[in-house]
């Protein structure tokens, strides 16, 4: 919260928004910590902060929004861990979702949910058909996904399309990949936020980040605010981007 006294420090350009914005939510269990409270209040701290940020998304005009909810790895934590951040999902389908979709607010998810229990995936395709029509902000929530692992189900799609023979060789391109991937037709994000501290990527959106800009920035999720996430667009529009030209 410390950062609310810059509120209003960040003038963005309204021709340099990004489009997309993708952002891996970090720091949910070390927030708890600092208050001696158990994991699951941070993930649920965290859950609050996601629902501000997809308004301050929705008011700073952008269209896409990919937030990284849970990863392949994250089911090596315990058990218990595992259940609350499951729960929360549940609660957050049901609650938060339904409201969005009020505001025009379009939900998919990413990842493989056919690891998530059968009535969280009802929730999801239940949602992701309710908010079809919906023409404002899309928010592709990442869940059970791992960049490599969405690589690997790509590629077992090709090679059974290949071995139909209904795919060649030579109409591999980098389109046709790209078209293969749980993010088929959103476009790759400008910028990627990590919160926390830390500077890696943890299997976020490897093949879709191939030219994103990275923002790191200390602040643990729970904490986040629409004023740091403008300081992250400002940082954004204030670099060169070169795509390996002069
Ligand atoms: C991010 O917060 C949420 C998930 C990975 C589900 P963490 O739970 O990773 O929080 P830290 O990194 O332990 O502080
Ligand atoms: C990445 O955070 C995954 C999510 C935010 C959902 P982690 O906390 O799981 O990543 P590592 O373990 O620090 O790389
Ligand atoms: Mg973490």
């Amino acid at each position: 919260m410390a950062l609310e006294k810059d509120a209003g420090r960040f003038p963005l350009s309204a021709e340099k928004m990004p489009k997309h914005i993708a952002i891996i939510m970090d720091g949910n269990g070390r927030w708890a910590k600092k208050r001696g409270l158990p994991r699951k209040a941070g993930h649920k701290a965290g859950a609050e902060t996601l629902e501000k940020i997809i308004s301050a998304a929705r008011e700073l005009g952008l269209e896409h929004l990919t937030v990284y909810a849970f990863s392949t790895e994250n089911w090596k934590r315990s058990q218990e861990e595992v259940d609350a951040i499951m729960n929360l999902l549940r609660q957050y389908l049901k609650n938060y979702f339904k409201k969005f979709i009020k505001d025009d607010v379009r939900m998919d998810v990413i990842g493989d949910i056919r690891r998530l229990d059968a009535d969280i995936q009802k929730q999801i395709i239940e949602i992701e058909q309710l908010s079809m029509e919906k023409t404002g902000l899309f928010v592709h929530i990442a869940l059970n996904y791992g960049g490599r692992d969405e690589l690997r189900r790509a590629m077992t799609k090709i090679a059974q399309e290949a071995a139909e023979g209904r795919l060649l060789p030579e109409e591999m391109t980098e389109d046709c990949i790209a078209g293969y991937l749980d993010t088929a037709g959103t476009p790759d994000p400008e910028l990627v936020i990590r919160t926390s501290g830390e500077e890696r990527i943890s299997n976020f959106l490897l093949w879709q980040s191939a030219y994103s800009e990275f923002y790191f920035c200390d602040t643990l999720w729970p904490d986040f605010t629409k004023t740091e996430l403008e300081k992250a667009i400002f940082a954004y529009q204030n670099r060169e981007r070169r795509f390996g030209g002069r």
